[in-house]
């Protein structure tokens, strides 16, 4: 066959290819485009799973009415001018190729209108070519792009689409972390009459927690923020005792950009060594901000993936700050074995005098908590006295030989078992109740004498 040059169609298909591969894309690219121009509210509708409609309404800039036409030909950006300015990116988009690569493969009605024009413009783009000419409108300042029949003229894409199921859950993901990465936006998406999401722009990132991953597991997220030689990471990690079997819920943002990264998802899964069982994954909503001449954004068509100057040095940033989170909301401390025989008698106490830390998972006694200066406290049960009782007296080597436990459990509601420095303990939660009482009795009757 000889060689020919493509018809402007189909290089336009296969560059929309790799930008614009599912329902969840065009959602992306339209929801950054509104970031990009200074929406504080961005209104995302769908139906039948983005394959019939695609709607993003936004209250940004607008798009100046004479320069509609050029918004969605290729290469044609408001964001990037010289090839040097390609590393220093502090916007989302930069290629210039998204809204003409979601024209080439659906019908997209673009509205818009600037602040400093009184009516907005419309232009109906369909496969890739104008469908008519622009329109004047009444509109209110910002954008809505409509993106009706995705692949209409690409059927064999069509064919590649997962059920409706999976690519709504595509885009609910999507838009839930975007409202995550910014929660000083208010979002709301809605597919058909339900509103999936809406965030009310507050700032409050634990709030839009809880509508990705449930109130309970939003509470129990431990948060990260931490600064380091002009790194920043802040965010959510989760507790050893809250993980996934897959490692879908590793999520990072770097410079407000959804990314998938392998290597700072290690690095993060390093922070967990030892503390996760084999095949555990943690969750993570993690957001990082570097100085952007440190990543190089220009290697994905969907930038998807990143590049960064000094990979060793984010990737041990990362694994520090992760690592420090957990240690100090589960610190679990070296523990020399002396401690614990050695202590005065105005610190001593008498009985069993425990605190269950239920957020961490652990189970401290307040002895170990004055060791360690843990800041955890849930439930007390705390009584000292002044032991002039020889009987009391008597039992401090044995309360003073518990050492920090780790709570891992309770087998048929009769054994709590925990982790302690030297090994397994099973605690007969019966006995164990009967000797708080027996020290609650003792403690009243040293009182009275
Ligand atoms: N919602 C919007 N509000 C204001 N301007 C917009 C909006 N969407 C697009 N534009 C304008 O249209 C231009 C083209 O958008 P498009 O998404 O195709 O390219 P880009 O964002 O510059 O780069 P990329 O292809 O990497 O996304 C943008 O540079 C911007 O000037
Ligand atoms: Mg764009």
């Amino acid at each position: 066959m000889p060689i020919r040059l493509l018809s402007p169609e189909v290089a336009s298909q296969i560059a929309a290819g790799e930008v614009i591969e599912r329902p969840a894309s065009v959602v992306k690219e339209l929801l950054e485009n509104s970031l990009d121009a200074g929406a504080r509210s961005v209104t995302i509708a769908v139906e039948e799973a983005g394959k019939k409609l695609i709607e993003v309404a936004d209250d940004g800039s607008g798009i100046p009415s004479d320069e509609l036409e050029l918004a969605v030909a290729r290469h044609a950006t408001s964001k990037l001018i010289r090839s040097d300015e390609l590393f220093s990116i502090s916007t989302l988009g930069f290629r210039g190729e998204a809204l003409a690569s979601i024209g080439s493969v659906s019908r997209m009605t673009v509205t818009s209108r600037v602040q400093n024009e009184k009516e907005g413009a419309r232009l109906l783009v369909e496969g890739g070519n104008m469908a008519g000419k622009l329109t004047k409108v009444g509109a209110t300042v910002g954008t809505t792009m409509r993106v009706e029949d995705l692949f209409y003229n690409v059927p064999a894409r069509l064919k590649f689409l997962k059920s409706d199921v999976t690519e709504r859950r595509a885009i609910d993901a999507l838009v839930t972390r975007y409202a995550l990465a910014y929660p000083e936006k208010r979002f709301k998406l809605s597919e058909g009459k339900s509103v999936v999401l809406q965030t009310s722009g507050d700032g409050d990132r634990r709030s839009i927690l809880a509508a990705l991953y449930g109130v309970d597991v939003a509470k129990q997220m431990l948060e990260i923020q931490s600064e380091e030689e002009g790194f920043r990471l802040t965010g959510f990690i989760s507790p050893t005792s809250l993980t996934r079997s897959n490692r879908r819920e590793l999520t990072f943002f770097i410079n407000g950009r959804w990314v998938h990264d392998v290597s700072l998802n290690t690095a993060l899964l390093q922070a967990y060594h030892t503390l996760l069982m084999v095949g555990r994954y943690p969750l993570t909503a993690l957001f990082l901000e570097i100085p952007s001449e440190e990543v190089d954004v220009n290697v994905h068509p969907a930038k998807a993936e990143v590049r960064f100057r000094t990979p060793d040095k984010i990737f041990s940033f990362v694994q520090r700050s992760a690592r420090r989170a957990l240690l100090a909301y589960s610190p679990v401390p070296n523990v020399a074995p002396s401690l614990w025989g050695t202590r005065s008698q105005e610190t001593s106490r008498t009985g069993l005098d425990w605190t269950i830390a239920h957020d961490e998972g652990l189970l401290v006694s307040s002895d170990a908590q004055h060791a360690f200066g843990s800041q955890s406290s849930v439930i007390s049960n705390q009584s000292s006295v002044s032991s002039n009782q020889s009987e009391i007296a008597n039992r401090q080597s044995e309360i003073a030989s518990i050492p920090l436990l780790r709570l891992i459990g309770q087998i048929g509601a009769s054994y709590l078992v925990a982790e302690g420095p030297d090994g397994l303990y099973l605690i007969d939660q019966h006995a164990a109740h009967e000797r708080v009482l027996f020290e609650k009795l003792m403690t009243q009757h040293a009182m009275q004498n």
